[in-house]
C-alpha cells in the first residue's frame, strides 16, 4: 500500500457572526449560560444566497492552491455533510463542475460531525491502493438550515463552515498512521432529523409540527461523546504502536469545552494541546475537525515531522481518529 497525507487545506467561513447576545434576542437563553455549558462564544452563519457546496467550493479552492494543485488533476471528490443542498445532486457532483474537476469521481459522505476524519480514510485509501493519485475530501455544513430557532437546546451550539483537504502520496513513515472508525447505532435516536427522508416524507403536517428540523438529546449524546472520544484515540494509538506522550496535537471535534477537557483528563493529555477554535466557530459537525487543523496549521502550530491525532464523533452515533506523521 502506498502512503498517503494531506498536501494542502484550505477553510471558509461565513462572514456573518451570531454572537450569544444575538441568541438572547431569539430564544430564552443567555451568554453566561452558552458560554459556562459549552464554551461557545458566537458562530458563523451563512448569508441568504450561500449553501454548502458554496462554503465547500470557497474551501476547496484553497486547498487547491496551498497544495499547488490543478482541478483537472483531482481523481475524486469526496464531501462529508448531513446538510447537503439537495438530497440529489450530490455536493462533490456539484464541486465536479464548479471547480472544472472533470476526471474526477464523486460521492457525498454521511457521518455526521465524524465526517471529515470519515472523508480522510475514505478517501486516502484509493490513494493507498494506486487506484487515484489526488484525492480532494471536504467536509461542509450549512446547519443553520436544519436548526429549529425556536429550540434553545440545539440553536446555541452549531454553525456554519467548510474545510477542504487535498491527498497525494507522500514519502514513507509520513501522512496517515493509521485510523480508527466506528459507530454505535443503537443510539440512532439521540440526533435526528425526523422527517424529509423516506422514512417520514414532507408534508404540511410535518412542516407544522416542525420535524424537519434537528432533535438532540443532549445529555445522551454527552454521555457518549466523553466516553467515545478519548475511547477512539486510545483505540487508534493501540494500533499505531505510538504512545500518547508521542502525539504533539490533539485536534478533536469542537462540540463542548466540557467534552474536550472530560477526554484530556481521562487520557492524561495536556489541555493546552487540544487545537480549540468552538468558542469562535461552535459545532460545524463535519467540517470543525478540518476547520481547527486548518487554524493549527496557519497559526504554525505543527512542524513536519509532529505526530497529531484527529478525533471526531457525532449522528449516528458515529466516531473516527486517525493518527498522522506531519
Ligand atoms: N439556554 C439556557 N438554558 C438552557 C439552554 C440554553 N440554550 N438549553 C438548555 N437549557 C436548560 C434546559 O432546559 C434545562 O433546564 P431545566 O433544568 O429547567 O429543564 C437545563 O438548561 C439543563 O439542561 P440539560 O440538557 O440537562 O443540560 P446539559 O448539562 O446536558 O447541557 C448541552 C446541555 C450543553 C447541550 C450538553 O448536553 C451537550 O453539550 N451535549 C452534547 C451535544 C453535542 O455535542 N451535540 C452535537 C453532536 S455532533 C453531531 O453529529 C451533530
Amino acid at each position: 500500500l502506498k502512503n498517503f497525507g494531506i498536501l494542502g487545506i484550505g477553510t471558509y467561513v461565513p462572514e456573518k457572526i451570531m454572537t450569544n447576545s444575538d441568541l438572547e434576542k431569539i430564544v430564552d437563553t443567555s451568554d453566561a449560560w452558552i458560554q459556562k455549558m459549552t464554551g461557545i462564544k458566537e458562530r458563523r452563519i451563512a448569508a441568504e444566497n450561500e449553501a454548502t457546496s458554496d462554503l465547500a467550493y470557497n474551501a476547496a479552492v484553497k486547498a487547491l492552491e496551498s497544495s499547488n494543485t490543478k482541478a483537472e488533476e483531482i481523481d475524486l471528490i469526496v464531501v462529508a455533510t448531513l446538510t447537503p443542498d439537495y438530497f440529489t445532486p450530490s455536493v462533490s457532483a456539484m464541486l465536479q463542475k464548479r471547480l472544472g474537476a472533470h476526471h474526477a469521481a464523486a460521492f457525498d459522505l454521511g457521518a455526521a460531525c465524524s465526517g471529515f476524519v470519515y472523508g480522510l480514510e475514505a478517501g486516502g485509501n484509493f490513494i493507498a491502493t494506486g487506484m487515484y493519485k489526488k484525492v480532494l475530501v471536504i467536509g461542509a455544513e450549512v446547519f443553520s438550515r436544519i436548526l429549529d430557532w425556536e429550540d434553545r437546546n440545539t440553536c446555541v451550539l452549531f454553525g456554519d463552515g467548510a474545510a477542504a483537504a487535498v491527498l497525494g502520496e507522500v514519502e514513507e513513515g509520513y501522512g496517515l498512521i493509521g485510523s480508527h472508525l466506528g459507530a454505535d447505532g443503537d443510539l440512532d435516536d439521540v440526533l435526528i432529523i425526523p422527517a424529509g427522508g423516506s422514512r417520514t416524507p414532507a408534508t404540511h403536517e410535518t412542516i407544522d409540527n416542525r420535524s424537519h428540523y434537528l432533535k438532540m438529546k443532549g445529555q445522551e449524546v454527552f454521555k457518549f461523546a466523553v466516553k467515545a472520544m478519548p475511547g477512539a484515540v486510545e483505540k487508534v494509538l493501540e494500533n499505531t504502536g505510538i504512545g500518547i506522550d508521542e502525539l504533539e496535537l490533539i485536534v478533536p471535534h469542537q462540540a463542548n469545552m466540557r467534552i474536550i477537557s472530560s477526554a484530556a483528563k481521562k487520557l492524561g493529555f495536556p489541555a493546552e494541546k487540544f487545537v480549540l477554535n468552538l468558542d469562535r466557530y461552535g459545532n460545524t459537525s463535519a467540517a470543525s475537525v478540518g476547520l481547527a487543523l486548518g487554524e493549527a496549521l496557519e497559526k504554525g502550530m505543527i512542524k513536519k515531522g509532529d505526530n497529531i491525532a484527529l478525533v471526531g464523533f457525532g449522528a449516528g452515533l458515529t466516531y473516527a481518529s486517525c493518527v498522522m506523521k506531519w
